[in-house]
């Protein structure tokens, strides 16, 4: 009996050691064959290679998850990025058939040395990246870290073709203390699978269309230091839609109003002065979106100047027309006027040899009228003669053509003439500058 425990409990033994030495399935073995158990800060601080010449080669793909913001008037563009980094680590390999098939644990960040890539254009708090918290690490020595960021760049925009703009804003990755012999930047897909990705996961665009993603790498010296770096080159095209409805439609309309209002007849002034404030509401506008410390002036400002300038100078040769009729109007009107007087007196008197006359028929049928009251109906009569008197005689100058009324035609009529030609040229010129190169990056 005693010798049949004795030969049991050497089974399990003999079991218990041969499966802790063919194969160990906890993390915590393979954690101490590695001499991660406590913090082994050699493996924090150093780069984790044998000899210090060797290089080591980061892996860095970015994946842009979205672009959530471009502000053209701080020059920034704010993306959501994921970003994954891979190197080898030549202390931690493990052979994965000596701990029950283990390829890869996880162990936090802080315990392994871990590139310091940083990102040159970046102007983004430090709240906003978002490491993981742990790396994986395989069993052939791969150490990968990944991360995401709501990452703001500085990008200089080139304004000019505003709202038909396309803008190529580099990401640069760089080492902030290592040089190009330590460590150099590379990338683990190509800019063609990174792109594409970019472009299926994308999932805010906002008024911005990915065109393209172009990998570079750069290597540069540096007070005698080489340096290296790793350039993405994103390139984005704006969606002008809502500009175009929005800006260039409206005030385009409001030039074919004004060429219009040509045609108007009578008071012309009024009008044209609320075109030119509607235009001004459009600039107020304008103003918001765009820099003012553009050296190359964008068309889209110029083209908003011109109709301003285009409504301005017609509202002034409006005044001038107006001011020559009035010279026109008081030139003749000395001698229309005496000869107006004249016919009022003749007429009255006229009428005053007439009206008692028929006061006299009436009376004979109606009650007869006392004096005081013809008096007064010969006033009104008077006030009313001289009011008919008083429009016959605007209708006149309307239809007799002075001097200056000849002289206000041709100004008219050459001025619109050059204001229709001016609408005409600048509209071919927008058209070949904005849609020329919107069609021709739409193509690419
Ligand atoms: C991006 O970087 C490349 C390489 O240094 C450079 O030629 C290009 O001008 C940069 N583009 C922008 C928009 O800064």
């Amino acid at each position: 009996m005693s010798g049949l425990t004795t030969l049991a409990f050497l089974a399990v033994t003999a079991a218990g050691v041969s499966s802790s030495e063919m194969s160990d399935c906890s993390y915590l073995s393979l954690l101490t064959h590695l001499n991660l158990i406590q913090t082994n800060s050699p493996l924090s601080m150093m780069r984790p290679v044998k000899n210090w010449t060797t290089t080591t080669v980061v892996s860095l793909d970015m994946v842009l998850f979205g672009i959530l913001e471009v502000d053209e008037m701080s020059q920034t563009v704010t993306t959501h990025v994921q970003t994954q980094m891979s190197w080898r680590n030549e202390f931690l390999n493990w052979n994965s058939s000596n701990f029950c098939g283990i390829k890869t644990l996880t162990v936090p960040r802080n315990m392994l040395w871990v590139p310091d890539v940083s990102i040159q254009e970046d102007a983004s708090d430090t709240g906003s990246i978002q490491n993981s918290p742990l790396v994986t690490l395989t069993n052939d020595g791969l150490v990968s870290a990944s991360g995401r960021q709501r990452l703001t760049t500085t990008c200089q925009f080139k304004l000019y073709l505003f709202p038909f703009d396309t803008q190529c804003c580099n990401i640069t990755f760089g080492s902030m203390n290592y040089d190009a012999e330590s460590m150099i930047l590379r990338t683990i897909n190509s800019e063609v699978a990174l792109s594409s990705v970019s472009e299926q996961i994308m999932i805010t665009q906002g008024e911005w269309e990915l065109l393209n993603m172009t990998i570079i790498y750069y290597s540069f010296e540096l007070k005698n230091v080489s340096e290296n770096r790793l350039i993405y080159t994103v390139i984005i095209m704006r969606k002008p839609m809502l500009y175009v409805i929005n800006l260039i439609v409206p005030l385009f309309y409001f030039v074919i109003l004004d060429l219009a209002s040509f045609f108007i007849r009578g008071e012309k002034l009024s009008f044209k002065v609320t075109v030119l404030l509607s235009i001004s509401v459009l600039l107020l506008i304008l103003q918001d979106m765009l820099p003012s410390t553009e050296a190359k002036l964008p068309l889209m400002a110029s083209f908003c100047a011109w109709v301003f300038a285009l409504v301005g100078l017609s509202i002034l040769e409006t005044m001038l027309i107006d001011f020559l009729l009035g010279l026109d109007g008081c030139c003749g009107n000395n001698a229309e006027n005496a000869i107006n007087n004249q016919e009022v007196e003749i007429q009255l008197e006229g009428n005053s040899h007439k009206e008692p006359s028929a006061a006299e028929e009436r009376g004979q049928l109606g009650p007869v009228m006392k004096p005081s009251e013809v008096e007064l109906l010969m006033l009104i009569l008077e006030e009313v003669k001289v009011a008919r008197i008083e429009t016959g005689r605007h209708i006149k100058d309307d239809r007799k053509p002075g001097r200056y009324t000849r002289l206000v035609k041709i100004i008219d009529s050459v001025y619109f003439v050059l204001y229709f030609l001016n609408v005409v040229g600048y509209l071919l010129y927008l058209n070949m500058e904005w849609l020329g190169s919107y069609v021709s990056n739409k193509k690419e």
